[in-house]
C-alpha cells in the first residue's frame, strides 16, 4: 500500500491507494476555503499553519493502514512553497520512523493521474489542466513522455474565475459560485474580448478578461443581483471560448483520439459541455475525472504513486526539497 500526502495549496489531504489493484482504501480532504473566503484569495502563511493542524488529524485517522505501507508519496511542486513543506515535513517524518521510501509527485501530473483512480491507465492521450495555478494542454504519451503544447501566458483559467468573483464581493473560490450564478444570468448581455482572437499563438491569456470585468464592475457599481448574474455568464462564454478556440487549433493539427479535462476547474458544467461538442465535432472520446477528484486530492498523488513505485522512482528524505515551480513542464 501507498499511503500519499497532498499540501500544495489550501487542501489537506491523505490517501491508501493498494498497489497491486490501484483500488483506493482511504480518502479524506479538509478543504480551507471558508477559511480564505474573507480575503478572497488563499493566504499561503494562514495555509500552512492550517495544514500543520489538518494533516495529523487524517493521519490519525489512516492509523489502521500504517503498518501495510511500502512508500509514501508526497506533493513537493508546484504549489506554494509553505505549504507544500508541511506535507513534505510529514512524509519525512514517516519515511525516517518507518524506513519507507518516499516518491516525490509533480502536483500537475498527479492532476493528470486523477483520471486514472481505481482504473488502468490509459495512454496517449490529449490533456487539458485547468486549475486555480494553471491552465495547459499536455501532449501525454506514456508516465515519462509529457509534453507541454500550450500555456497561459498570464493568469489561469481558474484563478480568472476566482478574480472575478472577487471584484464582486463574491468570496472564493470563485469557480462554483461564478457557475452558479451564470446559469441565471444573460451571456449575451455584455461582449468581453475573446483572448488572442486574430492572434495564430497556440497560447492562453487570461488578464484581458479580467480587465474588462473590472471595467464592467466599475461601470455598472453598485451592482445588482442581475447585473451581477450577467457580467458572471458573459465571463464565463468569454473565458471558455477562448479555451475552446485554442484547443480547436490543437485539435486540427494532432486529431487526437482521447482528450481529457482535468484540474479544479474541470468541474465546471459549461466547460465540460462545451468540450463534449468539441469531441463530438472531431471523434475523439472525452475522458473526464470524478468530480470529487477534480480538486485538489490525495488519491490522484497515490494513483500516480502507484506507477512511480513500479518505476522504483524513489527518493531520499534527507535530499527531497520543495519548489513553486514545475521542473518537470
Ligand atoms: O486543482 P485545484 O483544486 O487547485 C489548484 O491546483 O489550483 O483548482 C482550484 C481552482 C480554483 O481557481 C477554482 O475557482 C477553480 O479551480 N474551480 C472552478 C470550478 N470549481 C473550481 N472554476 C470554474 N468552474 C468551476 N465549477
Ligand atoms: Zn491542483
Amino acid at each position: 500500500m501507498i499511503l500519499s500526502i497532498e499540501s500544495s495549496c489550501d487542501d489537506s489531504s491523505i490517501a491508501v491507494t493498494d498497489r497491486i489493484t490501484r483500488e483506493l482504501l482511504f480518502h479524506r480532504k479538509i478543504s480551507q476555503e471558508i477559511q480564505h473566503a474573507k480575503y478572497g484569495g488563499v493566504v499561503p502563511e494562514l495555509a500552512s499553519r492550517l495544514h500543520a493542524v489538518d494533516l495529523p488529524k487524517l493521519l490519525e485517522e489512516a492509523k489502521p493502514y500504517l503498518d501495510d505501507i511500502e512508500a509514501i508519496a508526497v506533493t513537493n511542486e508546484p504549489g506554494l512553497s509553505v505549504t507544500l513543506l508541511e506535507g513534505v515535513a510529514m512524509a519525512k517524518a514517516l519515511s525516517i520512523a518507518k524506513s519507507l521510501p518516499i516518491i516525490a509527485v509533480n502536483h500537475l501530473k498527479a492532476h493528470i493521474y486523477s483520471l486514472f483512480i481505481e482504473k488502468p491507465t490509459r495512454f496517449p492521450m490529449l490533456v487539458l489542466l485547468i486549475s486555480g495555478g494553471h491552465t495547459m494542454v499536455v501532449d501525454v504519451q506514456d508516465f515519462d513522455r509529457m509534453r507541454v503544447v500550450a500555456t497561459t501566458m498570464d493568469d489561469s483559467f481558474g484563478e480568472s474565475f476566482d478574480k472575478t468573483a472577487k471584484m464582486m464581493g463574491l468570496g472564493y473560490p470563485g469557480g462554483p459560485v461564478i457557475e452558479e450564478l451564470a446559469r441565471k444570468g444573460d451571456p449575451d448581455r455584455f461582449s468581453l474580448p475573446i483572448p488572442l482572437k486574430h492572434s495564430p499563438r497556440i497560447a492562453f491569456s487570461y488578464s484581458g478578461i479580467k480587465n474588462a470585468v473590472r471595467l464592467l464592475v466599475n461601470e455598472h457599481s453598485p451592482l445588482d443581483e442581475c447585473t451581477k448574474a450577467d457580467i458572471a455568464a458573459s465571463f464565463q462564454k468569454a473565458a471558455i471560448a477562448h479555451l475552446l478556440q485554442k484547443c480547436k487549433k490543437i485539435f486540427k493539427e494532432s486529431n487526437p483520439k482521447d482528450f481529457a479535462i482535468v484540474g479544479g476547474a474541470s468541474a465546471n458544467m459549461a466547460v465540460r459541455e462545451a468540450f463534449a461538442a468539441l469531441c463530438g465535432e472531431f471523434g475523439a472520446r472525452l475522458h473526464l475525472a470524478d468530480l470529487a477528484y477534480c480538486s485538489d486530492n490525495a488519491a490522484m498523488v497515490g494513483r500516480y504513486a502507484v506507477d512511480a513505485y513500479e518505476r522504483a522512482l524513489f527518493v531520499d528524505a534527507m535530499s527531497l526539497s520543495v519548489s513553486p515551480r514545475s521542473s518537470d513542464f
